[in-house]
């Protein structure tokens, strides 16, 4: 087993060289908002609450791969802050050895409630899904008319500690007017805004390559306004791009996941509500560690199963190609 100079910790590797450092854990399916670049607007099929794993599974899940060299967790949904008692399982996994980055991605719907409990527990990073400021476009996207209280718990997270980034999907037709006013809120908040091409995850199947408002483009239309220079090596750290303001105050960042995909830096695996491990957002297949779980699987078991995903890890999406196949699971049932 290989491991860094300055530390212990093994080094994980996929069947592509690339180093594997970071889970995404999707804790519930549920969402509180009907984002239309994710879910549908009704009859959304949930799954049994029976079938997701439970707070103990994750954390032994998680004690596995941390002894592998995984050390950054994401908790995601749906909306990971509908899974009851979430500040527990923050805890649980913060005491995990070898964890060293506990972060969420958020609605920040019920973050005025909790953000102080996941705080406390341990969690260390949000980043805030917030595509449009204006109330009525903020309506439209996430068919909810509640953007006032995704502010105040924005307000709440950064007052109680929380680096903060935020997500913004960007669609053509529909953004172009809210980047400007997202990127004044960022910089006048501390906050770094990430514009998001829009990918083909959405439930209701309306993506198209029209509506995808590139990364070069939203770059440009930011330099009129606010000089930006890019700042280096960052897709070697996450799928953000970052670009620093010239004038010094602050930074944005823009995930080209579509013109510009950035799977040769990948350094993710995923695991769904209901215990499948995911090797990419766009994976037609998924392995199921529940069964082995559940089953009485050794530890080894369990590593040996992810080691057996990890070698056949998707070299990269198709977005870009003639033979291009959706995942089956749309955007909430995956964690993003
Ligand atoms: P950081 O650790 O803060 O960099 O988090 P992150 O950007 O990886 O997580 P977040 O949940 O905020 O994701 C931001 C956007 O990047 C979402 O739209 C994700 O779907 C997208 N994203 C994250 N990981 C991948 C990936 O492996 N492939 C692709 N195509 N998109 C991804
Ligand atoms: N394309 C791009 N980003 C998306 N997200 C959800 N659906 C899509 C999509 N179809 C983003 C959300 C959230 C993150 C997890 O993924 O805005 O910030
Ligand atoms: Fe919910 Fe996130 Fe999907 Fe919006 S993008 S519906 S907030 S899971």
């Amino acid at each position: 087993m290989s491991v860094t100079a300055d530390s212990q910790r093994p080094i994980l590797k996929d069947g592509m060289g690339r180093t594997i450092v970071n889970l995404r854990i999707s804790v519930t399916d549920r969402c509180n908002f009907r984002c239309t670049y994710c879910m549908p607007a009704d009859n959304v099929e949930f799954m049994d609450r029976q079938k997701l794993l439970t707070f103990e599974e994750l954390t032994r899940l998680v004690g596995v791969v941390s002894r592998m060299g995984i050390y950054r967790l994401r908790l995601t949904g749906g909306e990971p802050m509908l899974r009851k008692d979430l500040p527990d399982l923050v805890r649980m996994l913060h005491e995990v050895q070898g964890i060293e980055d506990i972060a969420m991605t958020t609605n920040a719907f019920f973050l005025k409630n909790h953000a102080k409990a996941l705080r406390d527990a341990g969690l260390n990073r949000l980043n805030i899904s917030l595509d449009a400021l204006d109330k009525e476009k903020f309506a439209h996207v996430n068919r909810r008319d509640c953007v006032q209280e995704v502010l105040d718990g924005i307000a709440t997270a950064r007052d109680v500690g929380f680096p903060i980034k935020i997500n913004a999907v960007a669609m053509r037709g529909f953004s172009e007017e809210e980047i400007i006013k997202l990127v004044e809120y960022g910089r006048s908040g501390g906050f770094e805004i990430r514009f998001i091409e829009f990918m083909p995850l959405d439930a209701d199947k309306i993506w198209e390559r029209d509506k995808v408002l590139f990364g070069h483009e939203i770059v440009d239309l930011i330099q009129k306004k606010f000089p930006l220079e890019p700042i280096q090596d960052s897709l070697e750290i996450g799928p953000a791009s970052e670009y620093r303001f010239t004038d010094g105050l602050g930074k944005i960042g823009i995930i080209t996941a579509v013109s510009n995909p950035f799977c040769d830096y990948c350094n993710r695996i995923r695991l769904t509500a209901d215990g499948k491990l995911r090797t990419c957002l766009f994976s037609t297949n998924e392995h199921n560690l529940k069964e082995l779980i559940r089953g009485g699987a050794s530890d080894a078991d369990i590593e040996q199963k992810i080691r057996e995903a990890l070698v056949i890890k998707e070299p990269g999406h198709k977005i870009n190609l003639d033979d291009f196949e959706r995942p089956d699971r749309a955007m909430h049932a995956i964690g993003g």
